[in-house]
């Protein structure tokens, strides 16, 4: 059973309904924009890598079979790419509900593709969430994924959705991309067993 943590996100950072803020995205807000924005700008921050190690009970996965969605992961040296959005305050209501297995707002720098820097949030998921699944290799991960469908569509879409938007981005991610070999390599060898 997983924690809902949008309570805890309404409560996390006190924002003037005015306020314009930048959101940082990484995994299906860089690709899945049902949210308004005011702009929209290829983005990196420092210090933390993509990795396909949260849980997803609610949107590509079940309480029962919960699906593999990114998070970020504290890592010194590392750079990860995204996409940045300037919203306006009252959207981290529909973002804390999206967000809300196990995400946590957390304050960050960034910069954008242009050296310009901002302040502004992001989702992360930690190990202590309920949802956590935690390490595992490419290849498990994808064996994982082909098995896995939640409300939101197929795990699988998830991960392949991220992948092309990532290379649309010029965004090389080791982690992202090796999961997505081994899915073609899984689903191929699926088909020639049919
Ligand atoms: C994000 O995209 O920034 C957070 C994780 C997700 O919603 O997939």
């Amino acid at each position: 059973m997983s924690k809902n943590t949008f309570a805890e996100n309404q409560l996390r950072h006190a924002l003037d309904d005015d306020a314009q803020v930048w959101l940082f995205g990484y995994g299906s807000l860089i690709y899945l924009v049902d949210f308004p924005y005011l702009e929209s700008r290829p983005a990196s921050i420092r210090g933390w890598s993509r990795r396909f190690w949260q849980g997803s009970h609610d949107h590509r996965g079940t309480e029962e079979n919960p699906g593999r969605v990114v998070t970020l992961i504290d890592e010194p040296g590392a750079v990860c790419g995204g996409l940045a959005y300037l919203v306006e305050a009252p959207v981290f209501r529909q973002l804390d509900h999206r967000e809300k297995n196990g995400y946590l707002r957390v304050a960050t720098d960034m910069t954008f593709a242009d050296g310009a820097q901002a302040t502004g949030l992001t989702y992360i998921a930690t190990s202590d969430n309920e949802a956590w699944l935690g390490e595992a290799s490419e290849y498990e991960i994808a064996l994982h994924i082909c098995g896995a469908e939640g409300p939101s569509g197929p795990n699988d879409e998830y991960l392949l959705e991220l992948a092309s938007a990532l290379r649309k981005l010029g965004q090389h991610d080791a982690h992202v991309f090796e999961i997505e070999s081994h899915i073609g390599q899984i689903r191929s060898a699926g088909a020639d067993r049919r």
